[in-house]
């Protein structure tokens, strides 16, 4: 394992370019986003990168083209680009599970070679995308007929994780371009609760669900899975009705068939695609409903255009290079713990969401490819709301709290539902909240207001708070493909400076081991015998207690 080119075993620490970082934060540390601005009158559109449509402002950072320059040889001292190549020539960079990693290839054009294990990958995902068209457009037209004869009208997707986050944003992000006639829902949680209320108001004969799930054993999916056969068998009373109102995405074909679908209604992909990067796979087939193909095909272009920029621009001139190389920056020098994310756009609802499983469940590790203990801190915690309502909510930490808060601001020119003056009030308040964290307001300013001296200190903002802006024309299913690889790219630059395996998640592991050791302590009939911790055996005890009662 540890022989593979691509693993850099240089400690992070002791990489030539850490020292002479470690030596300019020492003299950066202290400078007020004040002082930076005010002497050099360029600042505002030197530090900023531009590709692709898409414009990033990051000099309300505290950095300076120095830190950048830095950082970049740092990334290039930790082996970024040959990790990046060996990604994209299909090597098993996922190397604990002995697998390629090539979510790049889901949205690589007809006719690109990615090959992997002796096997060009591409002609396999186009063959995917046809079918997965040709069954949308059937459901879309209404040609799809349920059971008895009725038209689909409302798509259910169970899955959890990948397998619904990423569809769950793309749904909201993209409902614009929606058919409005069809509704999706997405039951995920294993909380009967999600399945009832998702389907209370749903008729049988015209619901079609999806059941999404990688390895098809999840147990949360398999039993929503269960749980809608018989909702739906109920009704529809017959077992040849499954073949109308299920289908299934996975890429293990003997567990959907043993489930009863038939493989003819099985869309596949392919281990190389990691479930928190699916949603452009067959994971994908309830965005397509919803957008229609040519819609989804632009949202895998938008994808496709930055993986061409991550593979090919400058380090200090690529997008999602710098999005890492920032996180990096502040968690490892300023003790940055969470990074927020901040669309100001209503449809990315749930991007931060999404964002979350897609940051830390890649990067939250502790242990190096090769196989070492960390000596520092590696992903922060990814968190956020869209704009304006974060406002009103936690951006008094951010503005007067203690922590250091990089932020992301995402902000467009155009909105999809121009409203009186909606967006220009929308987008002022994300231009006055960057300026706002990044200079604040002295206590000198809060005098000249006339604020009784009493409540300065209270009325006083520091300042120096960080954040990047980015600027987009407008939401469509392109920028939805080029905002998550955007995060995709920046979240392997980080995995990269930190020499973590990004593209496997052991540590989901242990708690769905005790969780199969607990479930028949709670269902036997027979007192069992408790082993775990005193605490736990008391939890089942009143559990059980209740149950009997
Ligand atoms: O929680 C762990 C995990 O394996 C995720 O990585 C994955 O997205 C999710 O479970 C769902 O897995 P599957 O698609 O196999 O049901």
């Amino acid at each position: 394992m540890t022989g593979s080119s691509f693993i850099t075993t240089t400690p992070l620490r002791e990489r030539p370019a850490f020292a002479a970082l470690a030596e300019h934060f020492a003299s950066l540390r202290d400078e007020h986003l004040r002082d930076l601005f005010a002497a050099d009158a360029d600042r505002g559109t030197s530090l900023t990168a531009e590709a692709e449509g898409i414009y990033l402002d990051y000099s309300k950072h505290r950095v300076t083209a120095e830190t950048i320059e830095l950082l970049a040889q740092l990334a290039d001292e930790s082996g970024l680009a040959a990790l990046r190549d060996a990604m994209f020539a299909g090597e098993h960079i996922n190397i604990t599970e002995d697998r390629a990693v090539l979510h790049v290839a889901l949205r690589a054009p007809k006719g690109q070679t990615i090959t992997t294990d002796g096997a060009d990958v591409v002609p396999d995902v186009h063959e995917v995308l046809d079918r997965m068209a040709d069954f949308a457009n059937r459901v879309r037209s209404g040609e799809w007929k349920g059971h008895t004869g009725k038209p689909i009208r409302t798509i259910v997707n169970i899955g959890i994780g990948g397998s619904d986050l990423g569809p769950v944003m793309a749904h909201e992000a993209l409902r614009h371009y929606s058919q409005r006639e069809l509704t999706l829902r997405f039951v995920s949680n294993v909380d009967g609760t999600d399945f009832a209320e998702k389907t209370h108001d749903l008729d049988p004969a015209e619901t079609l669900f999806i059941v999404s799930s990688k390895t098809f054993t999840t147990l949360e999916t398999m039993t929503n899975a269960h749980t809608a056969r018989e909702w739906a068998l109920a009704t529809l009373g017959d077992d040849a009705a499954v073949a109308k109102h299920f289908v299934a995405v996975s890429t293990n074909a003997d567990a959907v068939a043993e489930f009863g679908i038939d493989t003819a209604n099985m869309f596949g992909f392919w281990n190389w695609v990691g479930g928190r990067y699916s949603m452009e796979s067959a994971i994908g087939l309830s965005t397509m409903i919803a957008i229609g193909p040519d819609n989804f095909a632009d949202l895998l272009a938008g994808s496709h255009s930055i993986d061409e920029h991550f593979r090919t621009a400058p380090l200090t001139e690529n997008l999602p290079v710098l999005m890492g190389l920032l996180t990096f920056w502040y968690v490892e020098f300023f003790g940055a713990q969470t990074q927020a994310v901040l669309p100001y756009d209503q449809y990315l609802l749930r991007f931060p969401a999404y964002l979350q499983q897609l940051t830390m469940e890649s990067n939250g590790k502790s242990v190096t490819l090769a196989g070492v203990k960390v000596d520092y801190n590696t992903c922060p915690v990814y968190w956020g709301e869209p704009g304006t309502n974060g406002q009103h909510s936690f951006y008094q930490l951010i503005h007067q709290g203690t922590l250091v808060i990089p932020c992301d601001f995402i902000a467009f020119l155009h909105t999809l539902n121009p409203l009186g003056d909606h967006h220009d009030y929308l987008t002022a308040n994300v231009f006055a909240q960057g300026e706002a964290l990044a200079f604040g307001k002295t206590a000198d300013q809060v005098r000249a207001e006339g604020v009784a001296e009493e409540l300065v200190p209270f009325k006083v903002f520091d300042g120096n708070h960080p954040s990047s802006t980015l600027v987009i024309d407008k939401l469509t299913p392109y920028v939805l493909g080029q905002l998550v690889a955007l995060y995709e790219h920046s979240v392997f630059t980080q995995g990269a400076l930190w020499s973590v395996g990004s593209f496997d998640q052991w540590g989901v592991e242990l708690g769905k081991q005790l969780a199969q050791k607990v479930i028949p302590e709670l269902q036997s009939e027979s007192t069992p015998e408790l082993a775990h911790d005193s605490s736990t055996n008391e939890l089942i005890r009143r559990y059980r207690a209740a149950r009997e009662r």
